[in-house]
């Protein structure tokens, strides 16, 4: 369905053309800057289903979305992911479909996520140490991963990006390897300032925090990082390696803010629209979506008028207690 409507647009100029969709709050990982040990997830009944998923990606490529990105949790532990972005593979008017995932499930899956039409994968990657692998998901196995990232390289996406959340103490003495591992493999590396999203126990957030600032100039004695232009159209700042084709990229909610640019919106699992990840602003479509008979205007016109609610920008201390209580797993990042 090629758009025909305006541009989504904010109160304060900014065009929304990229949607993240997280299809599952679930995951087979218990990352530590994301989730408790003890996690409590959705209740099924909560969760859209796959059709009502799919209702939204039609509303958003209507309205001029030409971006979407399927996170979770981890996308790939739903049943039917796979039948889901081959549908959404097919939406004429989406430029590009891009998923984020822990990896964990790539090596069955890679080949059918190409052939779905997903155009580019993140993989999140904080270790190349399998112990410390363990400790920071918690459960992960390192080497499963990394047959993962090898098999998506086999099949040859557009681009494959890792993710790593950088924390001191804890992985931050493995910039250079991460970004070596990814010179090696040609692919790009994103560095994340952490976010304080959700109670987590046994840690403190501000301890932990490592800026980009500090990370570049860690890299610099050993890596050129030639300033680029670049983007995905995502909040990464990034930098070519030069004499390499890999980017690395930083994001900097804490230290660089990016909301001035931001051009995304996000619906969680049970169909909250979330207008900022660090602020609660939101808009709850599943009504929308389980109205009978379902009415697809009157889902874009919900959709539209959300569009005012979007803050300027979020507001993260990691100082303080967290002020937004929902878990990154139950956001999508
Ligand atoms: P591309 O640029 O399309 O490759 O993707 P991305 O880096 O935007 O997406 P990804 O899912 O890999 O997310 C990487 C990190 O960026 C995660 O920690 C996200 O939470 C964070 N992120 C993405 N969008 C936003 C945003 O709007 N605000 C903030 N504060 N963080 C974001
Ligand atoms: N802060 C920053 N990034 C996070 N991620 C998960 N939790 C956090 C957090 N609290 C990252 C994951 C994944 C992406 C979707 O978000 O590493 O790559
Ligand atoms: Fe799972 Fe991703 Fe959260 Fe890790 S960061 S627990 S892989 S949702």
């Amino acid at each position: 369905m090629p758009h025909s409507s305006p541009p989504l647009i904010d109160r304060f100029g900014r065009t929304v053309n990229y949607v993240r969709l997280s299809i599952t709050d679930r995951c087979d990982f218990r990352c530590v800057y994301c989730m408790s040990e003890k996690m409590v997830f959705l209740p099924r009944s909560e969760i859209l289903s796959l059709e009502e998923i799919m209702a939204l990606a039609e509303a958003f490529v209507a309205l001029g979305v030409s971006k979407i990105r399927v996170t979770g949790g981890e996308p790939l532990v739903r049943k039917g992911a796979l039948g889901l972005l081959r549908d959404m593979g097919r939406l004429k008017g989406l430029r590009e479909l891009v998923i984020t995932t822990n990896g964990a499930q790539l090596q069955e899956t890679a080949k059918d996520l190409k052939a779905a039409g997903v155009n580019r994968i993140n993989i999140s990657l904080d270790s190349l140490r399998p112990e410390r692998f363990r400790e920071m998901t918690r459960v992960g196995d390192l080497a499963t991963v990394l047959k993962g990232i090898e098999a998506a390289r086999a099949i040859g996406f557009d681009g494959i990006k890792l993710n790593s959340v950088i924390l001191r103490e804890r992985n931050q003495d493995e910039v250079l390897d991460l970004v070596h591992y990814a010179i090696d493999r040609d692919i790009d590396i994103s560095f994340i300032e952490e976010m304080p999203l959700g109670i987590l126990d046994g840690r403190d957030r501000a301890l932990d925090f490592v800026s980009s600032d500090e990370i570049r100039a860690q890299l610099s004695p050993f890596v050129e990082l030639l300033a680029s232009t670049e983007t995905t159209g995502g909040p990464s700042k990034y930098y070519q390696v030069a004499g390499s084709k890999t980017r690395v990229g930083f994001i900097s909610p804490h230290s660089h803010n990016f909301c001035s640019s931001c051009n995304r919106v996000r619906v969680t699992a049970e169909g909250r629209l979330l207008l900022c990840l660090g602020n609660e602003h939101a808009v709850d479509l599943k009504p929308w979506l389980r109205q009978n008979p379902f009415d697809p205007e009157a889902l874009q016109a919900a959709i539209r008028e959300a569009m005012d609610l979007k803050p300027l920008q979020h507001e993260f201390d990691l100082k303080a207690q967290p002020v937004i209580f929902r878990h990154m797993n139950a956001t999508g990042g």
